[in-house]
């Protein structure tokens, strides 16, 4: 049972027992010391002499009668032991409070209430995490957290990356703390900010809110607590809450449709109008790019690259991929992925076509 609850009923109990015990004490006090006064004065001698007596000596001392048992003198004596029983009842109550509070600030082992109720959150934290994956993430790493480790419906390899794997695991990384911080913060990162990949590449969503996606930084941790401590029997339950969502005996994995490989023009709409402008009518943003609205019947533009133009088929995609190479200052950036830019070959020969298809 949860030591929290026998503690306070401890300390309830203990609590109504020293109520009870000190009216007891009341009550009974009062019944000891009984309401009758001692006969003093006239009514004293009324006692003892009938009315037209002669009194010859006056009563020397007044004996008190004899008490019913129990005797006043040996109560008051309890009454010692009574005060040192509630007291030590009042103390015990006080020690259960400390007690608590012991277990409250001892920061881990059995007794240690605040470990308690962070393993809870731990395991509340892996629960929402493994309903996030089997709602968001399913489709792309799979049944079983493994990705590309795993088939779709079709036979062919997910497109995300295995996530329930040694090295993602807390159980592998306690031992060395800094791996252990980094893993959590690239699986934080990541999932928070996505990985973006060129089309027709799947890329891995940003789901953080700071990057516009959907989830808070609360259901961030809780994914990546989930990756980090879920146990295979986690794990194992994502089929269940899936086929449960679905409503059917055993969901495939249908991962979205492959990102389109954009078009030349798309591209160089994405890469190329922060300096250029591909519109005729429209000037560049940058006033030294120049305008390749006409760039198929006009280009080259200047003399120098006219000339170079001259002596090599392939100038375009040359320049394209690589123009400070070509023009060295110039400020218009590496675009090939082989000499450091963000683009592939592929890419990079469809947005020439474009500027060649621009009359
Ligand atoms: C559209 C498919 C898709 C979805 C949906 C998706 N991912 Fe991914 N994820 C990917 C791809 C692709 C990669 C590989 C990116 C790369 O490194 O190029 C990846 C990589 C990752 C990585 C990095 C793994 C590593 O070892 O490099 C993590 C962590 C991750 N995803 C978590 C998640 C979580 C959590 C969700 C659900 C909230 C999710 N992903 C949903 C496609 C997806
Ligand atoms: C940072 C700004 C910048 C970006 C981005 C940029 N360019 Fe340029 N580009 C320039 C400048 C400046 C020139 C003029 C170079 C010169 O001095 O001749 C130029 C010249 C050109 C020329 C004309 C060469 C000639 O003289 O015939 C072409 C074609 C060209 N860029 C294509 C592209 C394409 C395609 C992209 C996108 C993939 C791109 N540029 C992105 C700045 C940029």
């Amino acid at each position: 049972m949860d030591i929290n609850i026998i503690l306070a009923t401890a300390s309830l109990l203990l609590f109504v027992a020293l109520l009870a015990y000190f009216g007891f004490v009341a009550y009974h006090q009062q019944q000891i010391e009984p309401d009758e006064k001692p006969a003093t004065g006239v009514e004293l001698l009324r006692q003892h002499y009938g009315p037209g007596d002669t009194v010859e000596q006056p009563t020397p001392y007044w004996v008190a009668p004899i008490p019913a048992a129990p005797d006043p003198l040996e109560i008051s004596g309890n009454l010692d032991r009574k005060i040192v029983a509630g007291g030590v009842m009042l103390f015990a109550l006080f020690g259960l409070v400390g007690g608590y509070l012991l277990l409250e600030i001892i920061p881990s082992g059995p007794l240690s209430l605040r470990a308690a109720a962070a393993d809870k959150q731990m395991e509340t934290s892996i629960q929402r995490g493994k309903n996030l994956f089997a709602n968001f993430c399913y489709p792309c790493h799979g049944k079983l957290g493994l990705g590309n480790g795993e088939n779709d419906v079709n036979g062919k390899p997910l497109p995300g990356k295995p996530l329930n794997v040694a090295a993602n695991k807390y159980d592998t990384l306690k031992e060395d703390p800094s791996a252990l911080k980094t893993r959590e913060d690239f699986l934080r990162l990541t999932i928070t900010r996505g990985k973006a990949n060129p089309a027709p590449s799947y890329s891995m969503p940003a789901w953080g809110a700071s990057e516009g996606g959907p989830f808070n930084p609360e259901q961030v941790d809780q994914l990546v607590t989930f990756v980090m401590r879920g146990t295979e029997q986690d794990w194992a339950d994502i089929v269940n809450i899936r086929t449960h969502l679905d409503g059917v005996d055993n969901a495939d994995v249908v991962p979205p449709p492959p990102p389109l490989k954009p078009t030349g023009a798309e591209a160089a709409q994405v890469y190329c109008t922060t300096c250029h402008s591909f519109d005729a009518g429209k000037p560049s943003t940058v006033p030294t790019a120049p305008n390749l609205g006409h760039y198929g019947t006009e280009g080259p533009i200047n003399d120098q690259n006219k000339a170079a133009k001259a002596s090599d088929a392939d100038w375009l995609f040359h320049w394209v991929s690589d123009a400070p190479k070509v023009k060295p200052g110039i400020i218009m950036p590496v675009w090939l992925d082989k000499d450091g830019g963000s683009l592939d070959e592929a890419t990079i020969r469809s947005i020439v076509e474009y500027l060649q298809s621009l009359k």
